[in-house]
Parts: structure tokens; sequence; C-alpha cells
């Protein structure tokens, strides 16, 4: 390193182009870059060379040779005087060096989070080694990540054994069977287990080891795409608007609002600025895969499959109103609309009074019935001209909306039946008024309220439900309203007017749009919904008796179900597995011995002491299921992947055949409310979220759905079927502990051991 001196003089220019160049390309693909290198920062790797550069200096030979071996290996070697290949070299070390440290970090960072013991850790009793493993993960995951900044971090979902998924099979099956029944799936859970089950695990392992979850991947093709029935009611679900509060009554003026707060968040996810979610209580980041289709996604029906598309280019929404179908550009001259601008957009299409063409009013029926029929008339008259435009300009959209002609809401003389008829509206409508593929569909209604419908094969509901909390409270926090009810902001009186899109279609397809009408209301008509909102305990009540309120209303589901029912069923409650990279969701088997014990004891009439104690049993169980499920140690999706795999080798396994067609008679899922801080429960209780919900998945079952707020409220949402004569949603909410009228809860007119909290409060 002779000569070395006199660089910074010599080369000074050279190099200051040089950084101004590898700025300039860092500022192109800054985001990427970002998350690329994350958790070391770009500024670093100038620290590094400078660092570098600065040792050298000193005579010293950091890289202990390797510069100098660099040096030789230049293939411009010729070209360049020692000085500059010095230096040329040292930059290339620096650079290793650098990506040699964020590899590492990496490395660390995922070591870490395949840890998982601090789940199971009892609350307030927190052990030496998560403290020290929590300080770890707090060095390790750098500061102000951007969202997908974790994505490479995140460990790969591991494989249970087929052994202990068998044995956790056995055991939640155990309450729902009797002895000889228990008996026989014993035998052939062993004969799986001890034969057949390791080939398919050994295949199974392998497919772990090249993709990045095991279960995804076949999740959302054999799950959700490959469906053939209606996505209306059976798949899609739905999201609601404030419950008491509707921000202004004049339709266009929310739209504008809604449409501009769902602007600013693409805008914000395509910058990667939404912070990555996390476990809330140490930190621990959630995968973001999810986020990415959100905007600009559709699903397109198949005659065997269907696909998911994502564009990355699209300015625009298309409109649904009275029949019509509008482009509504969201930009002009290079900027977006303003919240007054869209609104303005959507009143010009308020106050077109073109017709209808023939066919269009009830088009989007096709995307509410079967999936076959769809496809082919897709296919017949959807491939070219018009109609071809004008359909791509749908799918192709940003997202869908709807301007419902009905007001909605929990309104008038009846506020729970209003309620009710909100829910099912924003779940089916009226089979056409809403694009059932499209990755969701914005609804605003005439009086001011709105609500969304979402696709459910792109990502689960708590993606859907980040936005949505975003938009609520940006519309009414930040946004805000004129006090005439109008939105904010300037017109710019040269925007061009949304168009009309074109069709033409003929007699032939109408029919076909009739016939998957038909097929749609039928199954809508069939929708038995109810929409509970608990005022009189929440959270507080739950945690002050030291139980997870999640384990509480899993169990008063439980008991609801005895009640109407006379029997236990299966119970299926939705988890996430997000802790793991492009985790989706795993099955907590709700309905334990434990918990079927508890409710025996209850309805049997036996001492308070000794429900209170089963009753603690039962939720410890409950959790300890839940956590499992979280951290891969679930039963369902590991079943999943092997039925699959048999499947693939054309092999037969009688017990898989079995716990595959098992049906799910109550089937339940919690929102949790993720960005609390948006909200003001205190001052403004009012702004509170309804939460959504989903049609029954059973025919013979109950659909459950539930949302806890603030310390004082839980929403249910439930839903079963009218064809069943077995299940009516009140009826089921009757049974709910501690409710006794429809929509209300007369506390002191319980009978103790109707009242679960009573039961538990020490
Ligand atoms: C944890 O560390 C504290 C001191 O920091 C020590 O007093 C305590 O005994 C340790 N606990 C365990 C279980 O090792
Ligand atoms: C969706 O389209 C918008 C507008 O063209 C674009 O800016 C954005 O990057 C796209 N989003 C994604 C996730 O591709
Ligand atoms: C679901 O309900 C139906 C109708 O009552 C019943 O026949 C079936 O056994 C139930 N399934 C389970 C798993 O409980």
């Amino acid at each position: 390193a002779t000569g070395f001196r006199n660089v910074s003089f010599v080369y000074s220019g050279d190099l200051s182009s040089f950084f101004l160049w590898c700025l300039f390309i860092l500022s192109l693909v800054q985001n990427n870059v970002i998350t690329g290198v994350y958790p070391a920062s770009p500024s670093s790797w100038l620290f590094v060379v400078i660092a570098i550069l600065a040792t050298m200096y000193t005579r010293s030979d950091p890289s202990m040779g390797l510069i100098a071996k660099i040096q030789e290996h230049l293939p411009v070697s010729d070209s360049l005087s020692i000085q500059c290949r010095t230096v040329v070299s040292a930059v290339l070390f620096s650079t290793l060096l650098w990506f040699s440290l964020i590899f590492t970090m990496r490395l660390c960072l995922k070591q870490l989070l395949s840890y998982h013991g601090w789940m199971f850790e009892q609350h307030g009793k927190v052990s030496n080694t998560t403290k020290i493993w929590a300080a770890m993960v707090r060095i390790f995951s750098g500061r102000q990540p951007l969202l997908y900044s974790y994505q490479g971090s995140l460990p790969n979902l591991p494989v249970p054994t087929v052994k202990d998924t068998v044995k956790r099979y056995l055991e939640s099956a155990r309450p729902l069977m009797s002895d000889s029944e228990y008996e026989r799936m014993t035998t052939l859970a062993k004969e799986f287990e001890s034969s057949l089950g390791n080939r398919l695990q050994w295949y199974l392992k392998l497919k772990a080891m090249w993709a990045s979850n095991y279960v995804s991947d076949w999740w959302e093709e054999y799950v959700y795409l490959r469906g053939r029935g209606p996505l209306m009611v059976n798949s899609n679900y739905y999201g609601m608007d404030f419950l008491y509060v509707t921000p202004t009554p004049i339709q266009a003026a929310r739209a504008g609002n809604t449409l501009h707060a769902c602007l600013l968040y693409r805008r914000k996810l395509n910058r990667e600025e939404i912070k990555p979610s996390r476990v809330p209580v140490l930190n621990v980041p959630l995968c973001a895969a999810q986020c990415e289709r959100i905007f600009n996604t559709t699903r397109i029906p198949g005659e065997e499959t269907d696909s998911l598309i994502h564009w990355q280019d699209s300015e625009y929404v298309a409109v649904f109103h009275r029949g019509r179908y509008f482009r509504l550009w969201l930009y002009h001259a290079g900027r977006m609309l303003s919240p007054r601008e869209i609104e303005q957009q959507i009143q010009r299409i308020m106050d077109d009074p073109s017709p209808p063409v023939p066919g269009e009013a009830k088009l989007a029926a096709l995307t509410a019935g079967d999936r076959i029929p769809w496809a082919q008339a897709r296919k017949e008259f959807f491939s070219s001209g018009v109609n071809k435009r004008s359909l791509d300009c749908i799918e192709k959209a940003a997202f869908f909306v709807a301007l419902d002609d009905d007001e909605q809401g929990m309104r008038g003389d009846d506020p729970a039946g209003n309620l009710d008829r909100y829910a099912k509206s924003l779940l089916h409508g009226k089979c056409y008024d809403r694009w059932f593929d499209k990755s969701f569909t914005v609804v605003v209604y005439k009086n001011g309220k709105n609500g969304l419908n979402a696709e459910h094969s792109w990502a689960d509901a708590p993606i859907m439900a980040h936005v949505w909390e975003y938009v609520m409270t940006t519309d009414s926090f930040q946004l805000g309203y004129t006090e005439e009810g109008h939105c904010k902001g300037d017109v710019a009186s040269s925007l061009p007017p949304p168009t009309r899109l074109t069709w033409d279609i003929p007699a032939e397809c109408q029919e076909r749009i009739e016939r998957s009408l038909a097929v749609a209301q039928a199954l809508a008509d069939d929708v038995d919904f109810h929409v509970l909102p608990i005022q009189e305990f929440g959270k507080g009540a739950i945690k002050k008796c030291k139980i997870s309120p999640d384990a509480f209303i899993q169990i008063g589901l439980q008991l609801a179900y005895y009640r109407n029912r006379g029997t236990f069923s299966l119970t299926y409650e939705a988890s996430m597995t997000r802790l793991f990279r492009e985790g989706r969701t795993e099955t907590v088997r709700s309905c334990t011995s434990e918990s079927c014990a508890f409710i025996r004891a209850l309805e049997g009439g036996e001492s308070k002491e000794v429900c209170r104690r089963l009753f603690r049993t039962a939720a410890e169980k409950h959790q300890h299921l839940y956590k499992m499920a979280m951290t891969g140690g679930g039963i369902d999706r590991h079943l999943f992947c092997l039925y699959l795999v048999s499947k693939y080798l054309g092999e037969e396994s009688p017990f898989l055949k079995e716990v595959l067609s098992e049906t799910w008679n109550l089937s339940t899922s919690q929102t949790p409310l993720q960005q609390v801080e948006l909200f003001d429960f205190v001052n403004h209780p009012e702004y509170t979220t309804c939460g959504g919900g989903f049609g029954p998945v059973a025919d013979d079952g109950y659909g459950v759905s539930y949302i806890i707020i603030g310390e004082n409220m839980i929403n249910l949402h439930i839903s079963c079927k009218h064809s069943c004569p077995q299940t009516v949603s009140t009826f089921f909410h009757y049974q709910f502990p501690e409710t006794t009228e429809k929509g209300k809860i007369e506390t002191s007119k319980l009978i103790d051991k109707m009242s679960l909290l009573k039961l538990v409060r020490i």
C-alpha cells in the first residue's frame, strides 16, 4: 500500500463522481436497496469503506492480504495506476465485508426469530432467556424498517413430525367420538403413522427445503383457486363502517374521502412506509408478503382453476352505479385527485341519466355464481372487441367501487334488524352489484355509510382489516368534511368526466348471466345473518378474571353451540402463522376435552367451584393450542399437505381421507384490531368499528366472526343457513353467555349459571 497517502488528493475527483453515481443508483432503487440490505442501512456501506481506507492509511492491512489478492486479479489492472487499483480493491473488499456482515446479521436474526419459547411463558413471568433474547432481537432488527425489511430474516415454517401431528389429531378428535369410533380412528392413525405417513413426510420435507413455505402455495391453489362453487358468501368476506357514526350523509362525499384514503394507503404501501406488523408484546415482526396484492389485483376464472393477476400499474377505479359501469381516473396531470375532486367525479356519475345497455346491469352476477360457467362465458363473450376492453378495464382497476341506491346501517325503528340487513348487503348485495373477483370492492350507500367486500384467495382478513382501519380513521380524523358534509379541497374544473364502459352483450350471454344470478340469488337468500354488538362487557372485564379474552369467547361459543344443538362440534378457529415467512393461517381445534368437560359440568349443575376450575383448565388448554398453531405446531395444515402429497403419488390413505372430509359445524375467526393508536376509544367512543364477517362454511353449521374493541365491547357476526332447520343465527346468540334478549344484556336477571363472567370472577 505504498503511495496510498496521496490517494485522496489524486483520486478525489474520480472518487466523488463514483460516490455520486452510487447515490444516484441508490435513489433509483431506494426501497429495494433499503429492504435488500436490511438490517444495515445503505449509508453504512460508506462507513465501512471509509473505515477500511482509513486503516489502510495507517499502513495496517485490515484484510490480512485479501486486498492485495483482489488487486492481483483485477481484470482492468493494466489501464489503471497502482494507487487506483489499490483503492478499487479496497472498495471491493469493503463491499464484500459489508455484505457478509449483513448476511451474518440476517442469519442471526433468523435464528433468533426461530425461537418461540417466549410465547409459552406465563403473563408477567418473563424468563431470563426471553429477556436476553428480546434484547438481541432488538439489536439485530435494526431501526426504521420498511414494510418488507424483515422478509429475508423470517424463519421457515417447520414441518412437524407425523407422530406429533397424529397424536395431536387424536387428542382433538377424542371428545367428538364415541369409544368405538375413537378406537377405530386410533387404529387407522397408527397404521398411517407407521407406513404411508413416513413416505409422504419425506416428500413434504423435500418440498419444505426449497419452498419458502411448505403450505402456502398449495393452500392458495387448492383451498381457494380450485374451488368451483360461488365466491360470494362461500369465500368472500366483508368489513363494516363505524357502528354508530356516519361522518357525512352525502354519498358522493363519503366516496370521495374513502377513495382518497385508499389511495393514500396505496402510496404508503408502494413506498413501503407502512410499518411491518408485529406481535404486540415483544415486537416480533410478522410476514408482510400478503400486502403485495392488495391493490391492482383480480381473480380470473378458469375452467379447472382460477388464477390471481396483479398489475404494476393501475391509475383508476371501476365504478358501478345503477347498472352502469364507469372508469374513474384517480390521477390528473401527474397528481392524485383530492377528496373534493373525487366527490365531484362521483357526483357526475350519479347525475348521469343514461340507462344500462341490455345485459349490463346484472353482468357482475357472473362473478357471483359458479366458476366454470363464468370461465366459459368469459372466453366466449369477453375475449374480443368492446367487451374485452371493458372487462379489462374492470379487472385492471386499482379496486372496484359500488355506489348503492339504498340506505344501510344500524338505524331506524329496528336498529338490530337493520344491522343484519347491512351485513347481508355487504356480504352479497343484490348478487350483481359487487365485483366478487376483484381483490376488494368498496361499497358506499345512499346515506353515506360505507363498507367493503373482499376476495379471500390473495390474503387473509387481517391484511384487509389493516387497510380498512387506516381508511376509516383517515377519512374521519385526517381528511374530514366541511360543515355541509362535503369533502375538503379545491376542484380543478378541467377534469375530464368519468367514462361509461361500453358493452355489447348478446342474448345468449344475457341468459348465462341470468343463470348465474339464479344460482347466486338462491345462495344469498339462504343466508341467515345476525350481528350482535355486546356493549356490556369486554376485554377489560375478562382480563380482570385473568382469562384470555379469546379463550373466553371461544368457550362461550362452545357453550352456545351446545345449548343450541345439544352436542359438541368440531370447531375451526383461524389463527395466523405469519411469524414464518409467507405464513397464512392454521386451524385451532378449539373444541377440546377440557372445554367439553366444563360445559357438561356447567349444564349438569355442578358446583360453582368445580365449574370455575374446569373453566380455567379449558381456557389454558385453548391458549396452549392457539400458541402451538401460531408456532408451527398445528394439526390441519400438515395433514392437508400430506393429503396432497398422497394425491400426487396416487396413494390412498383412509386416515387422511376421513380427516380431510370432516365438516366444521362451527367455524370461527377473530379479527384483531391492529392499529389501536388510530382510534380514540376514550374521547371518541362513538367512533368504534364494527368489524366484519363471513358466510356459513358448512350447510349445517355456524360461521362466527368476532372483534374485540377497546375494553368494553365485543362484536359478533353470526351466520348460518335458513335451509338447515337446526340453525338460527339469532337463537345462537340467545345462547351466548351474558346475553338474553336481542342486542341487550340484562345482567341482573341472569341466573348464575348463564353467566360465564360471573362464574370466573373471583
Ligand atoms: C434471572 O436473573 C436475575 C438477575 O438478573 C436472577 O436474580 C435470577 O435468579 C435469574 N433467574 C433465573 C431463573 O435464572
Ligand atoms: C398499482 O398501481 C399503481 C398506479 O399505477 C402503481 O403506482 C403501484 O405501484 C401499483 N401497485 C403495486 C403493488 O404494484
Ligand atoms: C353437523 O351438523 C349436522 C346436522 O345436524 C350433523 O349431522 C353432523 O354430524 C354435524 N357434524 C359435526 C362434525 O358435528
